[in-house]
């Protein structure tokens, strides 16, 4: 018995050994062009090399600094820190604005944050919250006129507006309180990725507490293709999404993206675009009387030969194949030959 457990469970991860190839095996960069740097993978549109032609325009260029080790991935405009790019978004290490009190409750040093993400292909998401630390501080985030506000005691939240290009983190304390000063001398304030960052009394006094946000807490940032939408993009001459793609539009109303429909995997911007996943090979049908037909985006099962599709009682999707004598034969459970 304890031999077959034992041949079964090599079974499965072969066969999920098998599986995870073929998702690494689909193309994520033009051909020649560098999947990673250090531990990030770097899709097309993306490429890595200032100038290299691996992205699709200089925006998408990531320089890859290999005199960290791991190396670290930077933006080619704003020389933003890259955690991770996702099919819709990038996350980029973060900056923290601070400001500072002696004993005497007079103001000893500030800093604020500025991004400017005017040239980039990016904007900030909805998926960040302004978040104040520190007792009775204030905190603005101003952008061209709009500005969204935080006032803490000793720590607050609060969401932030989507598609933002350009802004500026700043702090300031609302009162005078000599008896705060006396625990808090500093108070600080980010903007970074909802619930990543969980408020504990004793950052208040850890003389490191930027560093550790900065390292722990990302923005988070929607990119896009172009300024164009979907219908002015596709009239124009450099339309980028490939054959069987989808092209969404930015829903901050400029710039669009590719997108492989359900059902399909690939890389839309590269040839030869989104290509339709054979669902029969993970054999989804339930019963060994059913044969599987692969369809774009997706799959049926039907009954072979000599059998018909009967009662709906039975099967998972409300019918199963019965022989010509009309009477349900039990699914058998179908071993690798030699294991049973
Ligand atoms: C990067 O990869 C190395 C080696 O694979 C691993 O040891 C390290 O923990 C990874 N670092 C991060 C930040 O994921
Ligand atoms: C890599 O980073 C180091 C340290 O910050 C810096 O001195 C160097 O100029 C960077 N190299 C490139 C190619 O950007
Ligand atoms: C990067 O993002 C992808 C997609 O959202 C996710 O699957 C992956 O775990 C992330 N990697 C890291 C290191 O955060
Ligand atoms: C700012 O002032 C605080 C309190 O006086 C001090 O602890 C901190 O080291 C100062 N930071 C910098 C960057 O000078
Ligand atoms: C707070 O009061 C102290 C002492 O009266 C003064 O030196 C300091 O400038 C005041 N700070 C602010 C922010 O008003
Ligand atoms: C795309 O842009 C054009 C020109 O600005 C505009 O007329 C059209 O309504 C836009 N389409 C969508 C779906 O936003
Ligand atoms: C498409 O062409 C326009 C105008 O020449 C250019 O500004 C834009 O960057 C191009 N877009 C892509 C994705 O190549």
């Amino acid at each position: 018995m304890k031999t077959y457990l034992l041949f079964l469970l090599l079974w499965f991860s072969l066969n999920l050994a098998i599986s995870n190839q073929t998702l690494n095996n689909s193309i994520i960069t033009k051909p020649g062009c560098p999947a990673k740097c250090g531990n990030l993978t770097v899709p097309y549109p993306f490429g890595i090399g200032l100038g290299s032609g691996c992205s699709i325009g200089q925006q998408f260029d990531m320089n890859c600094n290999t005199s960290f080790n791991p190396p670290k991935a930077f933006t080619s405009e704003g020389n933003l820190e890259v955690i991770n790019i996702s099919d819709s978004k990038i996350r980029v290490k973060n900056r923290v604005a601070s400001e500072c009190y002696n004993e005497f409750s007079a103001l000893s040093n500030q800093s604020t944050v500025r991004f400017n993400l005017e040239t980039t292909p990016y904007s900030l998401s909805n998926e960040n919250v302004l978040t104040v630390l520190g007792c009775d501080y204030r905190s603005m985030v101003e952008s061209q006129g709009r500005g969204r506000g935080c006032n803490a005691f000793c720590s607050c939240e609060t969401s932030i507006l989507k598609g933002l290009k350009s802004f500026l983190i700043s702090l300031d304390r609302r009162s005078n309180q000599t008896e705060v000063v006396s625990f808090n001398k500093c108070g600080y304030s980010f903007l970074g990725e909802k619930d990543s960052y969980l408020f504990r009394f004793r950052d208040l006094s850890d003389p490191h507490i930027m560093e550790k946000i900065s390292e722990t807490v990302p923005l988070v940032l929607d990119w896009v293709i172009d300024n164009k939408n979907c219908t002015e993009a596709q009239q124009s001459n450099n339309f980028t999404c490939q054959r069987n793609s989808i092209c969404l539009n930015s829903d901050t109303g400029l710039g669009y993206r590719c997108s492989c429909p359900s059902g399909f995997v690939g890389n839309p911007y590269l040839k030869p675009g989104c290509q339709d996943i054979n669902e029969c090979e993970s054999n989804p049908c339930d019963d060994e009387n059913e044969i599987c037909s692969n369809t774009p985006g997706g799959y049926h099962c039907s009954c072979r030969e000599g059998y018909f599709a009967g009662d709906r009682k039975y099967g998972v999707r409300g019918f199963v194949c019965l022989f010509q004598d009309g009477i349900y034969h039990e699914r058998k459970i179908v071993m690798p030959i030699g294991y049973l």
